[in-house]
């Protein structure tokens, strides 16, 4: 009787130990949705079970390594144990109803996981190799949609993302959301989030979906709602000038994505060519041949900055993953500069 209290007292302070052990490693990051309430909720239980069944078969196991190991001088063959009904019964028994517990405790998370508020903003996400876009709803005075490659919600709103990829199979993850969708080409996935904390994150993605997937990883920004209200006025105004004024709006998106730190709009040397006088004329290429820089020219090289290389230049711009509106425009301005 001892020896079973003994043992007892170890398994339950091990389990304790395992517990703090994981809680100390901070294996989560920030809670940051209210659906990962309930994910973590059903974490920390399996957590406390699966700590207590480790140290279930842990303690006996090292306690009888050790009580009953082969003494000197033993010779004999250990006694001959043939079952025992009442413990079959027991670890038969205890398995099952925690399977069943946990069936339906799971059944229950889900469903609140899954919850949808009918008053749910809807922005869709198209996956492509290697990168995220987001569509939000239509404004409705102008119709204009807003397309952005940042994720941006409201803090407190409920977001229903339909997700759709247009290449191979991706996987929509934001780990301080707790959640993971697949997008599946030719079909639209769902997935329901209400963010909980204002914050900058990353959407990763979690399916093998070829060379660069360990870097399709985009910004994901929780604001206030002022400030996503502010943020999607800007980015209509953004695309009201888009749709009257291509010039106007390829100067925006030199502004925001910092081009002249490398191309001048002076005619003055940098890391990349210049853009004056650039449209029109003839460019001298890395291997010899020569270009002129028209609108197919100049769309290649902000699409594939690596595909001709201008002479005495190395290719050291990257890919900005513009839209075809926006190369449009971008070209639009630098054909201006004159
Ligand atoms: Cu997309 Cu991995």
């Amino acid at each position: 009787m001892r020896k079973i209290v003994a043992l007892s007292v170890a398994v339950l302070l091990v389990t304790w130990l395992l517990i703090v052990g994981l809680d100390a490693a901070h294996v989560m990051p920030v809670e940051a949705s209210t659906q990962a309430v309930s994910v973590d909720w059903m974490w920390k239980l399996m957590e406390i079970v699966m700590s207590f069944l480790t140290a279930l078969i842990l303690v006996p196991m090292f306690y009888s390594l050790v009580v009953f190991r082969r003494r000197k001088g033993e010779t004999g063959e250990g006694v001959h144990v043939d079952g025992n009904t009442k413990l079959e019964l027991i670890w038969t028994a205890i398995p099952l109803v925690a399977v069943v517990v946990f069936a339906i405790l799971g059944g229950g998370n889900l469903a609140d996981v899954l919850r949808q508020d009918p008053n749910a903003m809807v922005v869709k996400v198209t996956g492509h190799q290697w990168s995220w876009k987001f569509e939000y709803p239509a404004d409705p005075e102008t119709g204009l949609t807003v397309v952005s490659d940042e994720l941006h919600l409201p803090v407190g709103q409920q977001v229903l993302l339909l997700m759709t990829s247009s290449d191979v199979i991706h996987s929509f993850w934001v780990p301080e959301f707790r959640l993971k969708q697949d997008l599946v080409p030719g079909r639209f996935t769902k997935l329901t989030i209400t963010p909980s904390e204002v914050g900058n994150y990353a959407v990763r993605c979690a399916e093998l979906c070829g060379t660069s997937h360990a870097y399709m990883e985009n910004p994901v920004i929780v604001s206030t709602r002022d400030d996503y209200s502010a943020w999607l006025s800007l980015k209509i105004q953004e695309a009201k000038v888009a749709a009257t004024d291509p010039v106007g709006f390829g100067e925006i998106l030199v502004k925001q994505n910092g081009c002249v730190a490398c191309h001048s709009i002076t005619g003055a040397a940098g890391i990349g060519p210049t853009w004056l006088n650039l449209f029109g004329a003839t460019v001298k290429l890395s291997d010899g041949t020569t270009v002129t820089a028209d609108q197919a020219y100049l769309t290649e090289s902000i699409k594939e900055p690596q595909a001709k290389i201008v002479a005495s230049f190395t290719t050291q711009m990257p890919t900005y993953g513009f839209t075809d509106d926006q190369i449009a425009a971008l070209v639009a301005y630098i054909e201006t500069l004159k």
